[in-house]
């Protein structure tokens, strides 16, 4: 084999092992092996020759053609075969690692114990009505048999958003709201956020509350126990002890407060050999929620006839019951989203 020859064939297979692409050796292709390729050429030159060495140039030649497109496919296959590697190790998937983790979220007490509440409601046929968190003078106070020099109205406990607009300080007025779209039989317990200017371990200046009432002809004091000592039967437990005790509400006559037996005592009024109970005050009894017949002059505001029909509404607080029912002793745990506080319930 002539020097050149030699050259060319060192300086063709040292590219093609330096190739590293694809298109890097098909390219090495056209520039020595295709129709205008250094080989091609090369061989077509042969006819230039004297003949005697024709044959031995040509078949030198033709030797390194296929010497050097062995290379190439070669090197083709080993770059394939790396670029796949490549691939595979770049689109890796490792299912080891630990995935994004979900929260998973909880109803507040608060919702719990209002869900239970409504549930026993339902179950006795009523149905839920909502009201304005703002309400006007007429519908907090006045119809309610609440006149304008009233102790309840007290500067101390009302939030006012103007001379004649307040956050409603209980959800009464639902019932005057009620009464006055909608003719009895009625039958309706209204949930709802209430405001009033209170602050400390058992108040709090936004609190809930479920109002209830039943109006229909003849509907007696003996009904209102009914329903109510079934309530608080379900939410607390079968044997709880209810005693009505006579009260005032300027929006019901007779009216009573409404209790339970102790939740902690069970009613005995001490916890341990003469230790009188926290939460009961040694009395045995917690109060609960105030109640009563609808007065006459309530029915007068809304245009009902009260020697037509009679009716009996109730009133009680949501935190009040869920920190009975949980043993929770200060209401402001409600109100500061405290995770370690909220992950214990549902
Ligand atoms: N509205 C009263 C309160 O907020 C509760 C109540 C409602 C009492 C209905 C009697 C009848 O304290």
């Amino acid at each position: 084999m002539n020097e050149s020859l030699e050259a060319l064939r060192g300086e063709v297979l040292d590219r093609i092992q330096q190739s590293n692409s694809e298109m890097e050796i098909e390219q090495l292709r056209v520039e020595v092996l295709g129709r205008k390729g250094k080989l091609t050429l090369l061989l077509r030159g042969l006819a230039d020759l004297p003949a005697e060495e024709r044959p031995q140039a040509g078949q030198e030649l033709n030797q390194l053609r296929r010497v050097v497109k062995e290379h190439l496919d070669e090197r083709l296959k080993v770059i394939k075969e790396q670029s796949k590697e490549r691939a595979l190790e770049e689109e890796k998937i490792d299912i080891t690692l630990p995935g994004t983790r979900w929260e998973r979220g909880r109803a507040h007490p608060l919702t719990l114990v209002l869900d239970e509440i409504i549930d026993v409601f339902w179950g006795m046929g009523f149905e839920i009505a909502r009201g304005p968190d703002i309400e006007d003078d007429y519908h907090n106070f006045e119809a309610l048999n609440i006149p304008k020099d009233h102790p309840a109205r007290d500067m101390q406990d009302t939030f006012f958003v103007s001379n004649d607009r307040v956050l409603r300080t209980h959800t009464s007025p639902v019932q005057i709201r009620t009464m006055e779209a909608r003719k009895p039989p009625l039958q309706v317990i209204v949930p709802g956020a209430v405001y009033r200017h209170d602050d400390d371990a058992t108040h709090s200046p936004m609190f809930h509350q479920v109002e209830g009432f039943m109006v229909d002809r003849q509907i007696s004091f003996a009904d209102l126990r009914g329903v109510l000592t079934h309530f608080l039967r379900q939410i607390f437990s079968a044997e709880t002890g209810v005693r009505f005790r006579p009260s005032f509400f300027p929006f019901t006559e007779p009216s009573a407060e409404v209790d339970i037996q102790c939740v902690i005592c069970g009613g005995k009024g001490v916890v341990s050999e003469g230790q009188s109970c926290r939460i009961c005050k040694g009395t045995g009894w917690l109060e609960i929620m105030g109640a009563g017949m609808i007065d006459p002059e309530v029915f007068r505001f809304v245009k009902y006839d009260p020697e037509k029909v009679s009716g009996f509404a109730f009133g009680m607080g949501v935190e009040r019951i869920a920190m009975l029912k949980y043993s929770i002793d200060d209401i402001r745990l409600f109100f500061q989203n405290d995770l370690r506080f909220l992950r214990q319930f549902g």
